[in-house]
């Protein structure tokens, strides 16, 4: 239903707001991912719906709707019913860096949605292939300059966060090599074990369980702390990078127009869901930063996401970003 023949028929139902939010939901829930399954967007709307549909007694849907780093995901995010039964997941990438890379789009990715709740955030790891002859990060810079026309980079598309984390990581150390998009990081780590690409910036909770298992190698971790989940893989600082720290936070959306009871109602089983101390053991332990309460508030978060892309509109638009 569009939103304008949703608010008809609400009207015509001749329920208020709170008579709306105190029956929701009634049911299930669909949550648009956008990128491929098994990656950490995915991961994260999986461990936060299932925590959320036990909160809200409904279930939540992953919808994973892949393709142009998040743009259409988010698209179809803004077209959606604003009525609570569809929302979307989304990070620093899609719903930030998207918005000053892609100029041909016909939504704002700040303006067209509502916040509901700012989600955890992922430090990324310098992953490469066990094929890639280098042990420490020095190493690894010097073999990128030796071959730049042989190694190749896993991202999840233009404006996505291995793709902002592959810029930063090339523009500090001065290496470059070919950027080969997948529809998320998910099935490009599977490539990088196979050592089909050599090389990426990957976040975390992607990245570390296939470092744990030794599928593939980590030089350095884009925070300015060491992760609690990984003490023994260096800052991009100490191994010699320092500005290459970039961390991927995440949040959930709804379509802009959803009445603020069920977005509020949303927030709180988001929050509850990350007050849950298993969720919190799951995401810690791949390596994310949570949130407080008082930081996703919808409001707040709003607030974070516009400061964000302030933030970050003029660095894409130096870096002059093109998308092929
Ligand atoms: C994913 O879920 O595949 C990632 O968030 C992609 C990325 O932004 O690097």
């Amino acid at each position: 239903m569009k939103r304008r023949q949703f608010s008809l028929a609400l009207a015509a139902t001749g329920l208020a707001a709170p008579a709306l939010a105190q029956a929701y939901p009634t049911k299930p829930i669909s949550i648009i991912v956008p990128f491929a399954a098994g990656g950490p967007t995915d991961v994260m709307a999986r461990i936060m719906g299932e925590r959320m549909g036990r909160e809200l007694a409904q279930q939540f849907i992953i919808d994973n709707t892949a393709g142009a780093a998040g743009t259409i995901a988010v698209g179809k995010l803004v077209r959606a019913a604003p009525d609570g039964y569809t929302i979307g997941i989304g990070h620093l990438g899609t719903n930030v860096v998207n918005g000053a890379i892609y100029r041909q789009l016909t939504f704002n990715v700040v303006d067209d949605l509502a916040p509901i709740a700012r989600l955890p955030s992922n430090p990324m790891l310098v992953v490469t292939s066990n094929q890639v002859p280098a042990n420490t990060l020095a190493e690894l810079i010097a073999y990128l300059k030796a071959n730049a026309d042989k190694v190749s980079g896993g991202t999840a598309g233009v404006g996505s966060g291995s793709h902002i984390g592959a810029l930063l990581f090339n523009k500090v150390t001065g290496t470059k090599y070919q950027l080969v998009p997948y529809r998320g990081t998910g099935p490009a780590i599977q490539d990088l074990i196979a050592n089909q690409i050599q090389i990426m910036v990957d976040q975390s909770s992607n990245a570390l369980p296939h470092v744990r298992a030794g599928k593939v190698r980590a030089y350095a971790v884009t925070a300015p702390r060491r992760s609690p989940a990984a003490p023994d893989i260096p800052t991009v600082a100490e191994a010699g990078a320092p500005g290459a720290e970039v961390a991927i936070w995440h949040g959930l959306w709804a379509p802009k127009g959803t009445p603020a009871a069920i977005v509020d109602r949303l927030n709180r089983a988001a929050v509850a869901a990350l007050g849950d101390p298993e969720v919190r053991r799951k995401l810690e332990d791949l390596g994310q930063e949570l949130p407080t309460p008082a930081e996703m508030a919808p409001a707040a978060f709003g607030a974070f996401q516009r400061a964000q892309f302030a933030q970050w509109k003029p660095i894409i638009d130096e870096a002059n970003v093109k998308v092929e």
